[in-house]
């Protein structure tokens, strides 16, 4: 089918059906495109707290359509390509999560969204990359803090809080390849551009950044930057947004290689399929939901 033809049968369906497209900054631009809304992993949370359609495809990785069940248990929330996940998500189960707490019973655990929803379970308050730093900050300082799955995201906000945290041993493949040697060249080769990063890499490539943001982060630093050309330390899926809404500056990836496969999976033509069929919908046992809802609850009320 045509392009414009796929577009124009989505369209038609969204309206049909009352359903809302939610997209994640990495996804392919075909689906950005055709999204509502387009945004990092806070701020589609809270645009899934917030949706007033009855179904909402989530174009993007399984937790973060978990998350939106989660904050909307009583939408349809289906997820076009249920095998699109997280490998950092996969890092941690909830019978890890219980066995570390017996360990540490007084420590309050900080579970990054990235993580599945039984593990969200079994956790005290959640944050992405957006807010983890003020989240943490906010627990009293004599409190032993377990920061889970991403170890760097973890010692990222040690570093910058000066603060021990009990880090799991989680990361995210596609972040995790990006090293200082890479940052180095880049900035040799383009000695004019600001160079940013993702704090889902490690301590040694942000300490060497001019700073390290969530995707939302990047687009609002690169909206209010003088700079005209760019270093962009994490998906290549950014780019395509980051140069749409700043046809005068110039990009180029950190490396040519960060690109997570599993946020490239979902097309336009699984986002029809998706409202055609009403498939797949996510589904979770309700303990999960009710258990999950609340640390995910509180990482909003503390955004705000
Ligand atoms: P953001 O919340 O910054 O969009 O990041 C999500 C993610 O999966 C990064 O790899
Ligand atoms: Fe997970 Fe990394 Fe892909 Fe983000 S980029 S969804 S953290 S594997």
């Amino acid at each position: 089918m045509e392009r414009t033809q796929l577009v124009d049968k989505i369209n038609r369906l969204r309206k049909e059906c009352n359903a809302v497209i939610l997209a994640h900054n990495y996804v392919l631009g075909e689906v950005q495109e055709i999204a509502d809304f387009v945004g990092d992993s806070l701020e589609l949370s809270i645009k899934a707290a917030g949706v007033t359609a009855g179904v909402i495809v989530f174009c993007g990785v399984k937790f973060m359509a978990e998350t939106a069940k989660i904050l909307s248990p009583e939408k349809m929330v289906l997820h076009p390509v249920p095998q699109a996940g997280c490998p950092m998500a996969d890092m941690a189960t909830a019978e890890q999560v219980r066995a570390l707490k017996r360990r540490h019973p007084d420590a309050v655990v900080v579970c990054y969204v990235n993580s599945t929803a039984e593990v969200k379970a079994e956790v005290d308050i959640c944050c992405t990359s957006a807010n983890a730093a003020k989240i943490v900050a906010a627990i009293p300082a004599d409190r032993e803090i377990i920061f889970m799955p991403d170890c760097n995201l973890g010692a990222n906000i040690a570093a910058e809080l000066r603060r021990k945290l009990i880090l799991w041993p989680g990361c995210c493949p596609v972040h995790q390849r990006l090293t200082p040697e890479m940052v180095r060249r880049r900035r040799r080769e383009f000695p004019n551009a600001a160079l940013f990063v993702h704090p889902e890499c490690a301590p040694e490539v942000v300490a060497l950044a001019d700073a390290a943001l969530s995707t939302g982060g990047m687009l609002r630093y690169v909206r209010e930057s003088e700079a005209k050309e760019f270093i962009v330390g994490t998906e290549q899926g950014i780019i395509y947004r980051l140069a749409r809404e700043n046809p005068d500056k110039t990009f180029v990836a950190l490396s040519e290689q960060a690109i997570c496969p599993d946020m490239k999976l979902t097309t336009l033509e699984d986002v029809l399929a998706a409202l055609e069929k009403k498939q797949y919908q996510v589904d979770l046992p309700a303990d999960i939901l009710t258990r999950a809802r609340l640390p995910i609850s509180r990482m909003l009320e503390a955004s705000v």
